[in-house]
């Protein structure tokens, strides 16, 4: 292009010069007239000619042209020949002619190379537009305004526009967006800086048509005219807008799956309890999803839904929600239709729709105003929900859920973990208390014992407050308070309650378990239609929670086992049924009691009955054996004072005691005239009266409880030297029992009247006692009797 126009501008200053050369001339050819044969001037005038001819050399033809014909007319003018005149004059025209010839003809060639230089370059424009709009990507042009002076068809097809439309345009009015236009051309300038053949690159988003923003990645360069000069720029883009997408995706992606593996790790390294994960998983929801409200509900079996764990921990909103599951307006919003449905639900405005109505005004002052509820689900269904509240309008797109759906599975499951591992620890407990219950009543045979036991059982493992048990009487007919636990108030000895007074009353009277809620009182009056007799007790406990099963063994009541709690006890029925078995176990547990006690007491009553009969049998001995009256009684005394002074414990005195009492009851198989003889006995007589504590042996050791006291009817008659009878035992062969009873025996003899002589004074006794020391006696026991006799002297 500029070759054309530099040829133009050459064509113009070539017609100047002509002028200028054919003006000269004519002033020349003037001055030939005026000035005649002024020679001087000619011949300047025709140097000068020469002079600007050559300079102007390139237009050869004409110039060497004019200068002949000038050269003819000077000389011609010279010689002054009219004839000469007139060829110099003809010579001038034909040099113009042909000056002017050569002059057009070069116009025309010119005009013949521009036109064919122009078809080369459009053709050559077109092919090389056929490239650009082969290549997919973006090819521009722009003049240093930014204006579009080129486009290939990609840059029309991302743009939306036609090829013509395009050309002319802005690229920085019209194309880019307005929050980036200034900083564009800012670096529309630094490129124009560039050096020859310098590429920059450069993202940034440009607005088509339809007002869509794609991403293009630029490779920009600088276009300079020949002189250098910046005429424009030339740009290749390639269209990223799906790149940069899919990369955000996959970095959403990548962000998602983050949080899930941090929560998950979260809800795994936390402690298997279900209020700590709860916590947990709202905390990390509040933190990751970028949501105001986190809070986690358990869907309880009275169709309540309690929440177990929630973030910001004592959100004023969440504190005392009432969320129901059941057909109450409670149960219209996002959390009880996702239980009840098992699936998803969102609340997109709270404060404008219907289904939000109950909790409208509490919601009211805080920013919350989207709400969105995951159902928790199990093998067995629907446990509980997840809720989470945004402070924006449509937060929860289709997206935000999908990932959340995620979470709730696995907070259900973490959750679940949760609750079986406390559950399963709860009922480890329980089998643990029933067991501990076992050995109490197996062991322990004192109903207070046991009833104290039980009552610490029922209130670890029923996680109550206080507990107590009333007593049936089956003879007043009155409930009587037996133990309790966990009082504040100190209940000394309540009342009696009559039965069928009273909430006890009632339990007595139907024979069934109840359980209040609430006031008690209140419930109490209901059928009692008057005061509350525990009313004040109640009152000063602050208990709202009420629960008691009859306590029945064998179809007969023995009583009530009550609980209270000074806060409401939300239960699925598990709990209530624990409360049964061990209230079971506790009637169990005072039947057997009260039966052992029974049992004591009878043995007891027996074992003084049967006492009471030895006691019995050893006066009538003493009746028989007329002179020895009061005899087994003395004995009796004096043996055990010297036995418990020997160091005998009190079982074994019993047995002495018994064995004293019945020491001659042998004498009952001996005949009355032998044994009333008043003189000496035959060796025949002597044979059979030293048979009877044989005869005692054998009468005694039928009868079990008298076998621990044969020793003294036994052996009273063996002697310390061995020449006793029945065995001939020795020393101490003998028991004990028996060698302090001989002395007793002899002594109280010989002080007694026989039917075969008289009684020995006190003195001669004692002498002969000493006197058999160590031959009929063992001296140590001796020792002891002598001291026991010389104490009892001091006390007469
Ligand atoms: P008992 O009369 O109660 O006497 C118990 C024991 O006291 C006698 O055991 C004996 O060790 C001692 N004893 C009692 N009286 C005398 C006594 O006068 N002198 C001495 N040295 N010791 C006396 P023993 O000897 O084995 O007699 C057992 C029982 O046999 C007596 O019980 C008594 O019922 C009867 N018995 C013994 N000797 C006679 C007797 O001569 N005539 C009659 N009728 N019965 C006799
Ligand atoms: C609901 O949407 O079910 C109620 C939740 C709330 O009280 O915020
Ligand atoms: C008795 O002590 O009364 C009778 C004699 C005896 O068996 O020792
Ligand atoms: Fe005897
Ligand atoms: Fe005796």
């Amino acid at each position: 292009m500029n070759g054309f126009f530099s040829n133009i501008k050459k064509l113009k200053s070539s017609i100047l010069m002509i002028l200028i050369i054919t003006a000269i001339y004519i002033v020349t050819l003037l001055l030939t007239f005026l000035v005649q044969r002024s020679a001087i001037i000619q011949i300047l005038l025709l140097v000068l000619n020469f002079v600007l001819s050559f300079l102007y050399w390139k237009i050869k033809g004409a110039v060497i042209a004019l200068n002949i014909g000038t050269i003819i007319f000077t000389v011609g003018a010279y010689n002054k020949m009219p004839l000469e005149y007139l060829v110099a004059g003809i010579s001038l025209l034909f040099c113009l002619m042909i000056m002017l010839v050569v002059v057009f003809r070069k116009i025309e060639n010119q005009r013949k190379v521009q036109q064919q230089n122009e078809i080369k370059y459009r053709e050559l424009f077109e092919r090389f537009k056929r490239y650009f709009d082969l290549v997919q990507v973006m090819i521009v042009g722009l003049d240093v305004d930014g204006n579009i002076i080129l486009a290939n068809k990609k840059t029309c097809d991302v743009l939306g526009y036609e090829y013509n439309e395009l050309i002319g345009k802005n690229w920085f009015k019209d194309f880019v967006p307005n929050g980036i236009r200034n900083g564009l051309s800012g670096y529309f300038d630094q490129v124009k800086k560039l050096p020859n053949g310098a590429f920059d690159y450069h993202e940034n988003p440009v607005r088509s048509k339809n007002g869509i923003e794609r991403i293009i990645a630029w490779q920009n360069t600088i276009i300079k005219d020949d002189f250098g000069n910046v005429a424009g720029s030339l740009s290749a883009g390639l269209d990223i807008t799906e790149l940069r997408q899919m990369q955000e995706k996959l970095a959403q992606q990548l962000k998602l799956s983050e949080s899930l593996y941090s929560i998950a790790e979260k809800l795994v390294l936390e402690k298997l309890n279900v209020h700590e994960r709860a916590n947990t998983l709202s905390k990390m929801c509040v933190e990751l999803l970028d949501v105001s409200l986190v809070w986690v509900g358990y869907a309880a079996p009275d169709k309540s839904v309690k929440i177990v764990g929630s973030y910001p921990q004592n959100h004023p909103y969440v504190k005392d929600l009432i969320v129901r599951w059941d057909d109450s307006p409670y149960a219209q919003g996002a959390v009880g239709r996702s239980i009840k449905t098992g699936e998803y639900q969102i609340i997109e405005d709270v404060l404008n729709d219907e289904r939000f109505i109950a909790w409208k005004d509490k919601i009211a002052p805080y920013n919350l105003k989207t709400v969105l509820s995951f159902p928790l689900i199990s093998p067995s269904g629907v446990f509980g929900a997840l809720v989470l509240y945004s402070d924006k309008y449509g937060f929860f797109s289709k997206e935000k859920v999908e990932q959340i759906k995620i979470i709730s599975h696995m907070a259900a499951a973490a959750l679940e973990n949760a609750r079986l591992f406390e559950e399963l620890e709860k009922k480890l407990g329980r089998i643990e208390a029933l067991h501990q219950i076992d050995r109490a009543i197996s062991a322990s045979t004192d109903l207070k014992v046991v009833m104290s036991v039980l009552l610490d059982q029922v209130i670890h493992q029923l996680n109550v407050h206080a507990a107590d048990i009333f007593l049936f009487n089956e003879y007043s007919m009155n409930f009587e308070y037996a133990a309790g636990r966990g009082f504040r108030t100190r209940r000394i000895n309540p009342k009696p309650i009559k039965l069928g007074t009273g909430l006890i009353g009632k339990i007595g009277m139907d024979k069934s378990s109840m359980k209040i809620s609430g006031n008690i009182c209140e419930y109490c009056k209901e059928f009692e239609n008057r005061h509350c007799e525990r009313s004040e007790i109640f009152a000063q406990e602050g208990f709202v929670f009420y629960a008691a099963v009859p306590l029945m063994a064998k179809g007969r009541l023995l009583g009530i086992l009550e609980v209270f709690n000074r806060s409401d006890i939300q239960e699925n029925g598990e709990w209530f049924e624990f409360l049964q078995v061990l209230g079971q176990q506790t009637a169990i547990a005072i039947d057997n009691a009260k039966l052992f006690e029974d049992l004591q007491r009878k043995n007891i009553e027996l074992l003084q009955a049967y006492d009471a009969t030895i006691e019995g049998w050893a006066y009538a001995l003493d009746l028989r054996d007329r002179e020895t009256e009061g005899h087994s009684e003395r004995v009796t005394e004096l043996t055990l004072k010297i036995a418990k002074k020997m160091g005998m414990k009190d079982e074994e005195l019993l047995h002495v005691k018994r064995g004293a009492l019945l020491h001659d009851i042998g004498k009952m198989g001996i005949p009355d005239q032998i044994l009333l003889k008043p003189g000496k006995l035959t060796d025949q007589e002597w044979e059979i009266m030293k048979k009877h504590p044989v005869y005692a042996y054998q009468m005694l050791s039928r009868i079990e409880y008298l076998r621990p006291a044969l020793d003294i009817p036994y052996y009273h008659h063996e002697k310390w030297d061995g020449t006793g009878y029945p065995m001939g035992l020795k020393g101490q062969e003998i028991p004990l029992s028996a060698r302090i009873f001989a002395v007793v025996d002899v002594y109280d003899a010989l002080t007694s009247d026989r039917p075969y002589r008289k009684a020995w004074s006190k003195e001669e006794a004692i002498e002969y006692i000493k006197n058999q020391s160590g031959k009929h006696f063992d001296p140590k026991v001796v020792e002891v009797f002598l001291s026991v006799l010389e104490e009892m002297t001091a006390i007469d």
